[in-house]
């Protein structure tokens, strides 16, 4: 099938639509990353995302809305902490995972779970879209399932060329790592992924919650499906890297024989003198820039052939530093240079 590029002019945002009624898989932009979206009442038209994804059946899908109506068509009503959540996060960076009225949600969408996880992006594309194609819509990322999520069409396009009908291109993505899922249905709300909307954020508003560095209560944590498979994995070996330990690093990769890939906030870049060579990937300035840039650069490495190892920053666990800890820490199973490299 030919990938068709779309831009967001109101026709091809129509056309895109059209395609989704058809029961076709789109790809559409969202301020977090791109998504592989199709109609979530059309079991056909799912299956096709889980087979141009290569995900596992088990792992559920995101149900993507326009507005709050749509969340109502499958569920009986709204808890009060969930609409707490919405009132003041919607549209944005955080998913709900709710309980829905038996039946109306396909097994395959929810993996057979009795919950289901609603987002509400803020871009103003993705409403448009979604209210045009006239149905919530499934929204996994748009990347093969195990590589990096995608926040460029470029991306999308490298993993889904010929597998799916369109791709609507919005220029790169503003946040770049994945929305924050919370789960409501548990007896302390639980953050099973961390994201641009932060722990501190949520407390403010529906007061404790647990999640994987601060558990709260007796309950067993629940854990998100997806989160147990192997993620954001380029195909070479990487490397958190401390910053006290960025010039032991350094003289690693000028060291190895083959080119090793350096993933570093601009600061660090400029002390250690590494600005303009060709294996450097810039983050920016700070842990909110480096999420964005995160995904980009591990795209960027794993396509180039010539590089057989990426060292990449580590910076600290708080606030939107969780958010980066948690991909970095899954792209690099957990190592850090230094300690067994
Ligand atoms: O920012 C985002 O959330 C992006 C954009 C495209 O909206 N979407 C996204 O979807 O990251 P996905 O499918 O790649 O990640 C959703 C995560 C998975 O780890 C999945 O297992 C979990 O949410 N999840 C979905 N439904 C769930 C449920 N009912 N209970 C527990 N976890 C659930
Ligand atoms: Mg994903």
């Amino acid at each position: 099938m030919e990938t068709k590029i779309l831009n967001t002019a109101t026709t091809d945002l129509t056309a895109a639509a059209e395609l989704i009624k058809k029961g076709e898989v789109v790809a559409f932009p969202t301020e977090t990353v791109y998504g592989l979206g199709a109609d979530a009442t059309n079991e056909k038209a799912v299956k096709k995302v889980f087979a141009a994804k290569n995900r596992p059946s088990d792992n559920p899908l995101i149900v993507t809305v326009a507005n709050v109506e749509m969340v109502k068509r499958f569920v009986d009503e709204i808890p009060d902490v969930a609409q707490k959540l919405i009132d003041k996060f919607w549209p944005g960076s955080l998913t709900i995972i709710m309980n829905y009225r038996p039946g109306a949600l396909s097994p395959i969408v929810t993996g057979g779970l009795k919950t289901v996880a609603f987002r509400l992006p803020k871009s103003e594309v993705t409403q448009q879209f979604i209210t045009l194609a006239d149905t919530p819509i499934v929204g996994p990322s748009a990347n093969t399932s195990g590589k990096p999520s995608p926040t460029t069409a470029k991306h999308v396009l490298h993993d889904m060329d010929g597998k799916i009908a369109g791709i609507i291109d919005d220029g790169p993505t503003i946040v770049g790592v994945e929305s924050t899922v919370i789960d409501i249905t548990s007896s302390v709300p639980t953050i099973l992924r961390p994201g641009a909307v932060t722990e501190e954020q949520l407390e403010k508003v529906i007061g404790e919650i647990s999640s994987e560095h601060k558990k709260v209560g007796k309950d067993e944590t629940p854990k998100a499906p997806g989160m147990k498979y192997r993620h954001y994995a380029p195909d070479m070996p990487v490397y958190m890297v401390n910053e006290k330990d960025w010039p032991k690093a350094i003289v690693f990769a000028q060291q190895q024989l083959e080119p090793v890939g350096i993933m570093a906030p601009d600061n660090v870049i400029e002390k250690n003198h590494l600005a303009g060579m060709d294996f450097v990937w810039s983050l920016g300035k700070d842990v909110t820039s480096a999420n964005s840039k995160l995904f980009a650069g591990l795209r960027y490495f794993d396509d180039r052939n010539d590089v057989k190892t990426i060292l990449v920053h580590h910076f600290e666990k708080e606030g939107v530093g969780l958010a980066y800890d948690n991909r970095l820490g899954k792209a690099s199973s957990g190592q850090f240079f230094g300690t067994n490299s």
